[in-house]
């Protein structure tokens, strides 16, 4: 049987699979199913201090384009494959007096598997940071083996808070090392990746005293139009407001902005998260250097936790290992990083001899230019 342990940020994961901090992981019935169907770990729906309250109505809806055409909608129908998600869903509604003993019976009855605490406080001032600290002396007392700093959520009006915290590198730093000062376990930095260079915010982030750095969440962004009522496709009594987008879409810009970290942190710790749903989408992010995956709009399509979404992964996982056993790959650390290297600057990419230029226009997508250059 293939190895699919490893270790990431001194934690021993029995796979590199996670569920990420999202509904799949809101209750102490989802999170124990979750471990019982295989996920080596899960995070916690971020937990926090202030009361929360959603929007009226539908929390996430998912995109879905036609087979065959170019309409894209958010209406259930037949011969539809899946674009993305799109959620307004705050934090988890729970208190932390809800969170704590569940947290505990979880750890009790699965010691073996990973359960990181997500949470999230403000940053304005020193009562915020204080918070942050007292979630991280209360997920820690009751059991949780890591946390992971919420610094992401895209749906947040608070300037001090979520995505705005992401999007600030002095926070970044001075939160990570609030937290550090009281944390007793390993902790994780999950970024917006609504950034220029996530990785000033990454750096930041290590310099405050992070152990590993999670991306993505959701990006920001809006529903679509319905052509016929006119009103967007989500919303409550007409209004909208910004929410983010995950699933297949986002992970091609998920991969963009890990590549930016890995490539500049080398010897760092990296969460991937994105668009997962197979073993192949996940390898990505393993070749430019992730420890480990999560998990989050697949799982909730999935029974809401991803039973045959884990299963896939880990059979996946073991096929890759066992067709590559001649290469000396036996585990995840012998071929992580591996394509890290082959992102470079445009310039450095070869360019055509002057007799093969054909301006790129020998390519689907392209006319065929009126007059061929010819040498
Ligand atoms: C409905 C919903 C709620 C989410 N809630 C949280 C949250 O509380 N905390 C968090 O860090 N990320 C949250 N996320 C983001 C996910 O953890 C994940 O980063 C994102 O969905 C991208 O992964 P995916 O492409 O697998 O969905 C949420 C996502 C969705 C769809």
């Amino acid at each position: 049987m293939a190895d699919l342990s490893t270790e990431f940020t001194g934690l021993k994961f029995e796979n590199p699979f996670l569920l990420a901090s999202a509904p799949p992981t809101e209750s102490d019935a989802n999170i124990i199913r979750a471990f019982e169907a295989g996920w080596g770990g899960v995070v916690t729906k971020t937990i926090g201090l202030h009361p929360v309250m959603n929007v009226k109505g539908p929390k996430t809806k998912f995109l879905r384009a036609e087979n065959s055409g170019y309409r894209l909608s958010m209406n259930k129908r037949p011969d539809t494959t899946l674009v993305a998600s799109w959620n307004w869903e705050l934090i988890s509604d729970k208190t932390i007096d809800w969170w704590l003993p569940r947290i505990e019976k979880i750890k009790k009855a699965f010691p073996e598997k990973i359960l990181i605490a997500s949470i999230m406080a403000g940053s304005g001032n020193d009562k915020e940071l204080h918070n942050w600290q007292m979630l991280t002396q209360g997920v820690q007392d009751a059991g949780a083996d890591g946390l992971e700093l919420n610094f992401s959520c895209p749906h947040m009006d608070r300037i001090d808070m979520g995505s705005n915290v992401g999007k600030d590198k002095v926070l970044c730093s001075v939160v990570t090392m609030a937290v550090k000062d009281v944390a007793k376990v390993p902790v994780w930095v999950k970024l917006t990746p609504a950034t220029s260079n996530i990785a000033v915010e990454a750096e930041a982030s290590f310099r405050g005293g992070a152990d590993g750095i999670c991306s993505s969440n959701t990006f920001p962004s809006l529903p679509l139009i319905d052509p016929e009522t006119l009103e967007f496709e989500m919303n409550v009594e007409g209004y909208v407001s910004s929410g983010g987008l995950g699933g297949p879409a986002i992970m091609p810009l998920s991969l963009a902005k890990m590549s930016q970290m890995t490539t500049a942190f080398p010897d760092k710790s990296f969460s991937g998260i994105g668009g997962i749903a197979t073993f192949d989408h996940a390898l990505s992010y393993f070749l430019l250097g992730c420890g480990t995956v999560q998990v989050c709009t697949a799982a909730m399509l999935d029974s809401a936790i991803g039973p045959n979404v884990i299963k896939t992964l880990k059979e996946g996982m073991a096929a890759f290992l066992d067709k590559n056993a001649h290469r000396g790959w036996n585990r995840l650390d012998d071929f992580r990083g591996l394509r890290r290297d082959r992102v470079v600057g445009h310039s450095q990419i070869k360019r055509p001899d002057t007799v093969d230029y054909h301006g790129g226009y020998d390519a689907e997508g392209y006319a065929v230019p009126a007059t061929t250059v010819s040498s």
